[in-house]
Protein backbone atom coordinates (compact mmCIF):
# COMPACT_ATOMS: atom_id res chain seq x y z
CA UNK A 1 0.00 0.00 0.00
CA UNK A 2 1.55 3.85 -1.55
CA UNK A 3 -0.15 5.68 1.45
CA UNK A 4 1.23 8.47 0.27
CA UNK A 5 -0.11 8.01 -3.18
CA UNK A 6 -3.18 7.06 -1.80
CA UNK A 7 -3.65 9.99 0.68
CA UNK A 8 -2.72 12.52 -1.60
CA UNK A 9 -6.01 13.27 -2.96
CA UNK A 10 -7.80 13.28 0.25
CA UNK A 11 -5.51 15.99 1.99
CA UNK A 12 -5.87 17.87 -1.17
CA UNK A 13 -9.93 17.88 -0.54
CA UNK A 14 -9.30 18.49 3.07
CA UNK A 15 -7.74 22.14 2.01
CA UNK A 16 -9.92 22.83 -0.85
CA UNK A 17 -13.07 22.66 1.62
CA UNK A 18 -11.30 24.18 4.45
CA UNK A 19 -10.89 27.38 1.94
CA UNK A 20 -14.05 27.07 0.21
CA UNK A 21 -15.82 26.45 4.03
CA UNK A 22 -13.73 29.40 4.93
CA UNK A 23 -14.80 31.72 2.30
CA UNK A 24 -18.51 31.38 3.50
CA UNK A 25 -17.70 32.76 6.66
CA UNK A 26 -15.92 35.46 5.54
CA UNK A 27 -18.91 36.23 2.57
CA UNK A 28 -21.44 36.14 5.32
CA UNK A 29 -19.21 38.33 7.70
CA UNK A 30 -18.77 41.02 4.86
CA UNK A 31 -22.12 40.78 4.24
CA UNK A 32 -24.25 40.12 7.13
CA UNK A 33 -23.61 40.77 10.64
CA UNK A 34 -23.48 37.53 11.52
CA UNK A 35 -21.92 34.41 10.36
CA UNK A 36 -23.41 30.77 11.11
CA UNK A 37 -19.77 29.79 10.77
CA UNK A 38 -17.61 30.12 14.05
CA UNK A 39 -14.72 27.92 12.55
CA UNK A 40 -13.80 25.55 10.25
CA UNK A 41 -11.06 22.39 10.84
CA UNK A 42 -10.34 19.64 8.63
CA UNK A 43 -8.02 16.82 8.86
CA UNK A 44 -6.19 13.54 7.23
CA UNK A 45 -7.06 10.60 9.34
CA UNK A 46 -3.69 9.60 10.30
CA UNK A 47 -2.66 6.28 8.87
CA UNK A 48 -2.25 4.37 12.15
CA UNK A 49 -6.34 5.18 13.18
CA UNK A 50 -7.18 4.01 9.37
CA UNK A 51 -5.39 0.42 10.19
CA UNK A 52 -6.56 0.72 13.75
CA UNK A 53 -10.54 1.41 12.35
CA UNK A 54 -10.21 -1.04 9.43
CA UNK A 55 -9.18 -3.94 11.99
CA UNK A 56 -11.99 -3.71 14.41
CA UNK A 57 -14.87 -3.13 11.54
CA UNK A 58 -13.19 -6.19 9.70
CA UNK A 59 -12.24 -3.87 6.38
CA UNK A 60 -9.48 -5.45 4.27
CA UNK A 61 -7.24 -2.45 3.15
CA UNK A 62 -8.29 -2.79 -0.46
CA UNK A 63 -11.45 -1.57 1.15
CA UNK A 64 -11.43 0.91 3.03
CA UNK A 65 -11.39 3.74 0.76
CA UNK A 66 -15.51 2.82 -0.01
CA UNK A 67 -15.69 1.48 3.97
CA UNK A 68 -14.03 4.11 5.83
CA UNK A 69 -16.28 7.81 5.03
CA UNK A 70 -14.20 9.83 7.52
CA UNK A 71 -10.32 9.68 6.33
CA UNK A 72 -11.09 13.01 4.90
CA UNK A 73 -12.75 15.04 7.64
CA UNK A 74 -13.90 18.69 8.06
CA UNK A 75 -15.64 19.99 11.06
CA UNK A 76 -17.71 23.26 10.93
CA UNK A 77 -18.51 24.65 14.74
CA UNK A 78 -21.43 27.28 15.16
CA UNK A 79 -22.56 29.67 17.83
CA UNK A 80 -26.57 28.24 17.27
CA UNK A 81 -28.30 24.86 16.48
CA UNK A 82 -30.14 27.09 13.43
CA UNK A 83 -26.81 27.87 12.49
CA UNK A 84 -26.21 24.67 11.49
CA UNK A 85 -28.97 24.08 9.21
CA UNK A 86 -28.26 26.82 7.69
CA UNK A 87 -25.13 25.48 7.11
CA UNK A 88 -26.47 22.22 5.85
CA UNK A 89 -28.79 23.81 3.29
CA UNK A 90 -25.94 26.02 2.23
CA UNK A 91 -23.42 22.73 1.75
CA UNK A 92 -26.55 20.51 0.16
CA UNK A 93 -27.37 23.47 -2.37
CA UNK A 94 -23.86 23.58 -3.78
CA UNK A 95 -23.05 21.98 -7.11
CA UNK A 96 -18.64 21.54 -6.42
CA UNK A 97 -19.87 17.84 -4.51
CA UNK A 98 -22.19 15.65 -4.16
CA UNK A 99 -24.24 14.81 -1.00
CA UNK A 100 -24.51 11.13 -0.72
CA UNK A 101 -25.31 10.77 3.34
CA UNK A 102 -26.92 13.15 5.90
CA UNK A 103 -27.13 11.91 9.78
CA UNK A 104 -28.89 14.08 12.43
CA UNK A 105 -27.80 13.08 15.47
CA UNK A 106 -29.09 16.93 17.23
CA UNK A 107 -32.62 15.57 16.80
CA UNK A 108 -31.36 12.41 17.64
CA UNK A 109 -28.90 11.88 19.85
CA UNK A 110 -26.44 9.26 20.06
CA UNK A 111 -26.80 6.71 22.83
CA UNK A 112 -23.89 8.23 24.34
CA UNK A 113 -25.28 11.32 24.24
CA UNK A 114 -23.21 13.34 21.48
CA UNK A 115 -25.02 15.31 19.05
CA UNK A 116 -23.91 16.78 15.76
CA UNK A 117 -24.82 17.10 12.01
CA UNK A 118 -22.96 14.62 9.97
CA UNK A 119 -22.65 14.80 5.54
CA UNK A 120 -21.00 12.50 3.94
CA UNK A 121 -19.83 13.79 0.50
CA UNK A 122 -17.84 12.71 -2.50
CA UNK A 123 -16.37 15.41 -3.59
CA UNK A 124 -14.28 15.29 -6.98
CA UNK A 125 -10.03 15.73 -6.76
CA UNK A 126 -8.65 17.16 -10.19
CA UNK A 127 -5.27 15.21 -10.65
CA UNK A 128 -2.88 14.81 -13.00
CA UNK A 129 -5.00 11.29 -14.60
CA UNK A 130 -8.21 13.08 -13.94
CA UNK A 131 -11.03 13.74 -11.76
CA UNK A 132 -10.54 11.36 -8.54
CA UNK A 133 -13.71 11.30 -6.12
CA UNK A 134 -12.99 10.98 -2.55
CA UNK A 135 -15.40 10.62 0.52
CA UNK A 136 -15.38 13.51 3.44
CA UNK A 137 -17.29 13.27 6.56
CA UNK A 138 -18.77 16.94 7.73
CA UNK A 139 -19.55 17.29 11.25
CA UNK A 140 -21.52 20.19 12.04
CA UNK A 141 -21.88 21.21 15.85
CA UNK A 142 -22.53 23.86 18.05
CA UNK A 143 -19.68 25.33 20.30
CA UNK A 144 -21.23 23.46 22.92
CA UNK A 145 -21.77 20.33 21.68
CA UNK A 146 -18.34 20.80 20.49
CA UNK A 147 -17.15 21.06 24.04
CA UNK A 148 -18.89 17.63 24.85
CA UNK A 149 -17.49 15.90 22.29
CA UNK A 150 -14.01 16.83 22.67
CA UNK A 151 -14.19 16.03 26.22
CA UNK A 152 -15.65 12.15 25.66
CA UNK A 153 -13.47 11.61 22.96
CA UNK A 154 -10.13 11.90 25.30
CA UNK A 155 -12.59 10.15 28.13
CA UNK A 156 -12.47 7.45 25.65
CA UNK A 157 -9.21 7.44 24.32
CA UNK A 158 -8.28 7.58 28.12
CA UNK A 159 -10.50 4.66 28.83
CA UNK A 160 -9.27 3.08 25.43
CA UNK A 161 -13.52 2.87 24.41
CA UNK A 162 -14.49 1.22 27.80
CA UNK A 163 -15.17 4.62 29.82
CA UNK A 164 -16.29 3.14 33.44
CA UNK A 165 -20.30 3.43 33.87
CA UNK A 166 -20.27 6.17 36.44
CA UNK A 167 -18.61 8.42 33.96
CA UNK A 168 -20.79 7.68 31.46
CA UNK A 169 -23.64 8.57 33.41
CA UNK A 170 -21.94 11.52 34.61
CA UNK A 171 -21.21 12.04 30.69
CA UNK A 172 -24.62 11.92 29.66
CA UNK A 173 -25.95 14.34 32.44
CA UNK A 174 -23.18 16.60 30.92
CA UNK A 175 -24.66 15.77 27.18
CA UNK A 176 -27.95 17.00 28.90
CA UNK A 177 -26.88 20.17 29.92
CA UNK A 178 -25.20 21.08 27.10
CA UNK A 179 -28.12 20.57 25.32
CA UNK A 180 -29.69 22.95 27.52
CA UNK A 181 -27.55 25.39 27.21
CA UNK A 182 -28.08 25.61 23.58
CA UNK A 183 -31.75 25.96 23.96
CA UNK A 184 -30.82 28.48 26.59
CA UNK A 185 -28.57 30.32 24.19
CA UNK A 186 -30.98 29.88 21.26
CA UNK A 187 -34.06 31.80 23.10
CA UNK A 188 -31.55 34.91 23.60
CA UNK A 189 -29.97 34.70 20.04
CA UNK A 190 -31.20 38.01 18.64
CA UNK A 191 -30.01 39.66 22.03
CA UNK A 192 -26.51 38.24 21.55
CA UNK A 193 -26.38 39.01 17.98
CA UNK A 194 -27.30 42.66 18.31
CA UNK A 195 -24.67 42.76 21.31
CA UNK A 196 -22.25 41.23 18.69
CA UNK A 197 -23.19 43.89 16.05
CA UNK A 198 -22.31 46.54 18.76
CA UNK A 199 -18.85 45.56 19.98
CA UNK A 200 -18.00 44.99 16.60
CA UNK A 201 -18.69 48.31 15.60
CA UNK A 202 -17.26 50.13 18.36
CA UNK A 203 -13.91 47.98 17.71
CA UNK A 204 -14.23 49.61 14.42
CA UNK A 205 -14.39 53.34 15.48
CA UNK A 206 -11.76 52.50 17.52
CA UNK A 207 -9.63 51.42 14.77
CA UNK A 208 -9.28 47.90 16.39
CA UNK A 209 -10.40 46.26 12.94
P1 LIG B 1 -17.96 5.22 12.50
O1 LIG B 1 -17.66 3.78 12.47
O2 LIG B 1 -17.28 5.94 13.65
O3 LIG B 1 -17.73 5.89 11.20
O4 LIG B 1 -19.50 5.26 12.84
P2 LIG B 1 -20.68 5.48 11.80
O5 LIG B 1 -20.31 5.03 10.45
O6 LIG B 1 -21.93 4.97 12.41
O7 LIG B 1 -20.71 7.04 11.70
P3 LIG B 1 -21.13 8.06 12.79
O8 LIG B 1 -21.79 9.12 12.02
O9 LIG B 1 -21.86 7.45 13.90
O10 LIG B 1 -19.74 8.57 13.41
C1 LIG B 1 -18.77 9.14 12.64
C2 LIG B 1 -17.89 10.05 13.50
O11 LIG B 1 -18.67 10.85 14.38
C3 LIG B 1 -16.92 9.33 14.41
O12 LIG B 1 -15.75 8.97 13.74
C4 LIG B 1 -16.66 10.43 15.47
O13 LIG B 1 -15.77 11.41 14.97
C5 LIG B 1 -18.02 11.06 15.61
N1 LIG B 1 -18.78 10.42 16.68
C6 LIG B 1 -19.78 9.52 16.54
N2 LIG B 1 -20.25 9.15 17.72
C7 LIG B 1 -19.54 9.79 18.68
C8 LIG B 1 -19.54 9.80 20.12
O14 LIG B 1 -20.31 9.13 20.78
N3 LIG B 1 -18.63 10.62 20.73
C9 LIG B 1 -17.76 11.39 20.04
N4 LIG B 1 -16.91 12.16 20.74
N5 LIG B 1 -17.73 11.40 18.69
C10 LIG B 1 -18.59 10.61 18.01
MG1 LIG C 1 -18.77 6.30 9.58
Amino acid sequence: MNWEKFLAPYAQAVEELKTKLNGMRIQFENESQHSPIESVIGRVKPIRSILEKAKMKNVPLNQVEEELQDIGGIRIVCHFVDDIYTVVNLICARHDFTVIEEKDYIQKNKESGYRSYHIIINYPVETIHGVKLVQVEIQIRTLAMNFWAVNEHSLNYKYKGAIPLEIKSKLKRAAEAAFKLDEEMSMIKNEILEAQQMFNRSEREEGLY
